[in-house]
Formats: structure tokens, C-alpha cells, sequence
């Protein structure tokens, strides 16, 4: 029996099914990414990187800073928060909303919170809960304001303010999202840590910087030579411990184009897609000034 047409088909349809979901839907969803009004810059982003901070690209990918350092920050869930602006014509509903969401207030809890508004009648919520407080806030004709808020680990350890999105990416001509976690994650380290003479510095010599650091050192990134009669401006300043005596060690180009590579790394611009981390809260001065603290405090001998 002849089955070259089953084969064929067998084969063309491999082929065609295998383009569609890795070319075809791809191309759909991320294919006309283009840079999107920053929202607070008032610029575009992303800004395409510096000349420099792109030779510092190629040395990240040489040097295989990707082995142990990732680019990309997660997010696991995110949470709501809901805050009350006005409580609108039908006061008594709206407080009794506000308790069913809140049971553990009490009824006088909540009268004292309902007197200055806005305050957050909801926090920390899921979304049914929160969607049903809303619903019903919404009939009662009050006004609010809803907040989601992003969690996860990374979010916690400080590697970004959201988690990364595909326009992050957009002129990285190959992204290095990183192979594994050794190291912490790099996508805002041009924010956690701007200042280049650490990073110089820490790649040099990374226990300067860092007690009991694990990160190899870079040293053949950098130049050892003799101090001439005028010192080298970009010379590193390091501890004497490591100073070789007599010498100076100056970064070479490599070198201080890794170091724009990093400072240019700050993926944090508010974006559609992806909720923000909630900015620490600052005290309500309301709630720190305690009375019975402040007497105490003025009859102390
Ligand atoms: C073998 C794994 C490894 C490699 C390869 C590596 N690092 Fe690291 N890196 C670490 C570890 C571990 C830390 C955490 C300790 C520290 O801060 O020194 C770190 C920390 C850092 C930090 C500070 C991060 C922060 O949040 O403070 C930067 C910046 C950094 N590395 C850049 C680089 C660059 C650039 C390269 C490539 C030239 C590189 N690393 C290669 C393991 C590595």
C-alpha cells in the first residue's frame, strides 16, 4: 500500500501546527510591542540604551553574568485595597456595607472611621470579596477608589517595583532573562544601586563591597599599572588590605561599558499590564501622636 500521501500529510501538518504556535501566535501577541507613554517621565519607554550601556550588553554576555543573575521579576497573585472617598446620600447603608466587610470593627469602630474621608474600607482583600464590597458600595451610590496590589517574593526583595512585562525587553536584541538565581535579580539594579564606582569596585573585588560575597571577581577587567607622576582619575579606590602598593588599577573599557550596562538597567516605569508594589506606607501623624505618651514624656524628672 502506498502511504507517501499519509506521510506528507503527517509531516505538513507537524510543520504548520508547529510555525502557528511558535511563530504565527507569537508574532500576534508581542509582535508590534512598541515603546508606550512613560506615565510619570512624560517620555517614552522604554528608551533605547546608550551606545555604551550596549557594549556593556556584549561584555554581560561574554563575561556569563546571565549564568548566575536573572532579568526577570515575578509576581505570584495580587491583592485589593479599596478606599472610600465619599460616602454619598445613603450614609447608614454605607456603613453597614463597610461592617459586613469589616466585622471585627464594631459599630462605633466604623462611625469613628466614616467621619474622615477617604480612608481604606477594604485592604488586603481577594477579588470576590473585594468584588462584592464594590458592587454593593456601587448601588449604595458611595465613591471610591480601588487599588490592586502586586505580591510575590521577588516584589519583596526589592528586585523591582512590578513585576517585568514584554515591553521591558523591547531593545534587548537577546534578552538574558538568566539561567539561574545564584545571584540576586539585575532587572532594577540600575536604581537599587547607581552609583558606578561601587560597581567598579564590586567587580574588581566584590567582598569590598559585599562581606562573605561568593560573586567571582572580575579583576581582568581591570588594569594594574604603575602610578605615574599624576594618577589616574578613574583609578578604584580600594581598601589598603587589597591596594597593591605603588599601583593604581583602572578599569578598562570593558569594564566601565558593564558598569553603563548596569546603571542602565531600571525597568520600573508604571505600565498597563502590571501593578505597581505598594509604596511603603508612611505613619499616619494622627495615629503616632499618643497623649498619654506625650504627658509622661513632660512630667519624666
Ligand atoms: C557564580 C555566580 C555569579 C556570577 C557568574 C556573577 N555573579 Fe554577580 N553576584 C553573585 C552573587 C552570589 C551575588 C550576591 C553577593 C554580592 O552582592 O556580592 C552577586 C551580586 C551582584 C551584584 C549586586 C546585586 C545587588 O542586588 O546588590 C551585581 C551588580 C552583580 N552581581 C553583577 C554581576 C555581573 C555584572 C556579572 C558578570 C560580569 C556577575 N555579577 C557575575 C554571583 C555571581
Amino acid at each position: 500500500m502506498n502511504q507517501g500521501p499519509l506521510v506528507f500529510l503527517g509531516v505538513f501538518v507537524t510543520l504548520v501546527t508547529s510555525w502557528f504556535g511558535m511563530i504565527f501566535v507569537p508574532q500576534i501577541q508581542v509582535g508590534e510591542l512598541k515603546p508606550v507613554p512613560a506615565e510619570v517621565s512624560g517620555g517614552l519607554y522604554p528608551a533605547a540604551k546608550p551606545g555604551v550601556a550596549q557594549q556593556g550588553a556584549e561584555v554581560y554576555r561574554q563575561q556569563g553574568c546571565y549564568y548566575c543573575h536573572s532579568q526577570q521579576v515575578r509576581q505570584s497573585g495580587v491583592q485589593f485595597d479599596v478606599i472610600l472617598m465619599e460616602m454619598g446620600e445613603k450614609t447608614n447603608e454605607v456603613a453597614k456595607i463597610v461592617l459586613q466587610a469589616n466585622p471585627r470593627f464594631g459599630d462605633k469602630a466604623v462611625k469613628q472611621l466614616l467621619k474622615q474621608l477617604p480612608k481604606p474600607v477594604l485592604s488586603g482583600a481577594n477579588f470576590e470579596e473585594t468584588k462584592k464590597t464594590v458592587d454593593k458600595l456601587k448601588d449604595a451610590g458611595a465613591k471610591f477608589e480601588m487599588q490592586v496590589i502586586a505580591l510575590g517574593a521577588d516584589l519583596n526583595r526589592g528586585w523591582g517595583a512590578r513585576r517585568t512585562v514584554a515591553n521591558d525587553y523591547l531593545f534587548e536584541r537577546t534578552v538574558m532573562l538568566g539561567e539561574q538565581r545564584i545571584g540576586p535579580d539585575l532587572t532594577a539594579i540600575g536604581l537599587r544601586r547607581p552609583d558606578a564606582a561601587w560597581h567598579l569596585n564590586h567587580l574588581y573585588a566584590p567582598t569590598t563591597e559585599v562581606e562573605g560575597s561568593k560573586m567571582p571577581s572580575y579583576t581582568y577587567l581591570f588594569e594594574k599599572r604603575p602610578i605615574g607622576r599624576t594618577p589616574s582619575p578613574d583609578a578604584l579606590k580600594l581598601p589598603a588590605a587589597i591596594a597593591p602598593a605603588g599601583y593604581e588599577v583602572v578599569p578598562k573599557p570593558e569594564a566601565k561599558a558593564l558598569v553603563a550596562y548596569l546603571l542602565s538597567l531600571k525597568s520600573n516605569a508604571a505600565v498597563f499590564e502590571a501593578p505597581m508594589k505598594p509604596e511603603p506606607k508612611k505613619e499616619d501623624p494622627a495615629a503616632a501622636t499618643n497623649v498619654v505618651n506625650a504627658a509622661s514624656a513632660v512630667t519624666k524628672p
